[in-house]
């Protein structure tokens, strides 16, 4: 039988990005650049966002490439943020698909075909049309219907130093928060709302157990979600702001619900019920990833 230190350690590397993801995020890439080529001039290209961070839950979905197009030769869409995610859409769709490929917030999405036994399978990517802004980069935003600013090369540094104070443990930690998330129907949107807090609630030394660093987590994130979170590089609009009173309640109940089945799960291992506490960290929390034996 495995207990719940090993079964953590288990989850944790069934979290990790595998090299057969990153190949096929990388051709992936280079299909999308060849392709967004053809009809816009592209200045830079690269692999962005929690995917690039490894802050991404597996399998792989919604892996963010952005492009930052050509300042001066692309000029026309700089007062037209949505008409570029638009004409994006209509050079992905006839590929892809039309019914595959849709425009989102702040990218165009577009769902990919793929073998459900496979380990190395990516659902879905992310187009992100940028611009060069000052030190940073513009991307449009169909809910602002605006131009917002972001840099996420900040947010890897933060990310990276976060980690490196909590004993490399930030980022497995936010990993699994985000796997709970997703097991519990999204009540936290975006997800990246929830790096964004982990940063101020995973706080240094890490304690040496995830236990009581999720049952503290759940705890503390029940009581500040209704708080306004910024972007943390200080630039877009906050990351909070999907969080109407409705989704608050919901994500704190939610949350404290959570923190209810930590405290079971807890309480069964004490009793010497070793089996029921895995089936609650599986059942209840983290969903079938997290292993049983
Ligand atoms: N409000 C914001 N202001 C500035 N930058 C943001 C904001 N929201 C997201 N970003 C940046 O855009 C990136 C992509 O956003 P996205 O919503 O895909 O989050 P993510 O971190 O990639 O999470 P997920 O795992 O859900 O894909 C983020 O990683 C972050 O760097
Ligand atoms: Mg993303």
């Amino acid at each position: 039988m495995i207990n719940t230190f090993d079964a953590f350690k288990k989850f944790k590397s069934r979290l990790e990005l595998r090299d057969g993801e990153q190949k096929k995020a990388s051709k992936l890439q280079q299909d999308a650049r060849a392709l967004v080529g053809e009809h816009f001039v592209i200045a830079r290209d690269f692999l962005t966002g929690s995917y690039k961070r490894h802050t991404k839950t597996r399998p792989l979905k919604d892996v963010d490439i952005f492009f930052v197009l050509d300042k001066e030769k692309e000029k026309k869409y700089l007062d037209n943020p949505l008409g570029l995610l638009e004409d994006i859409r209509k050079v992905l769709a006839p590929v892809y698909g039309e019914a595959k490929v849709k425009v989102g917030r702040r990218s165009v999405g577009v769902d990919l075909a793929y073998d459900p036994n496979d380990e190395d399978k990516i659902l879905s990517i992310d187009v992100v049309p940028a611009f060069d802004k000052d030190n940073h980069y513009q991307i449009p935003d169909n809910v602002l219907q605006d131009w917002v600013n972001t840099d996420p090369e900040i947010h890897a540094e933060e990310a990276t130093a976060a980690n490196k104070a909590f004993d490399g443990e930030w980022k497995p930690m936010v990993k699994m928060i985000k796997k709970w998330n997703e097991t519990q129907g999204k009540p936290i949107k975006p997800s990246f709302l929830i790096e964004v807090m982990a940063m101020q609630m995973l706080y240094p030394p890490f304690s040496g157990g995830y236990v009581y660093e999720l049952k503290s987590f759940f705890a503390t994130a029940a009581d500040r979600i209704s708080e306004t979170w910024n972007d943390p590089a200080g630039l877009g609009s906050p990351v909070s702001d999907q969080m109407d009173a409705q989704r608050i309640t919901l994500a704190r109940q939610k949350l404290a619900e959570a923190g209810k089945f930590v405290d079971q799960a807890i309480q069964a291992e004490r009793n010497g019920n070793q089996v029921g506490a895995l089936r609650i960290w599986r059942d209840n929390v983290f969903g079938d990833m997290f292993p049983l034996s």
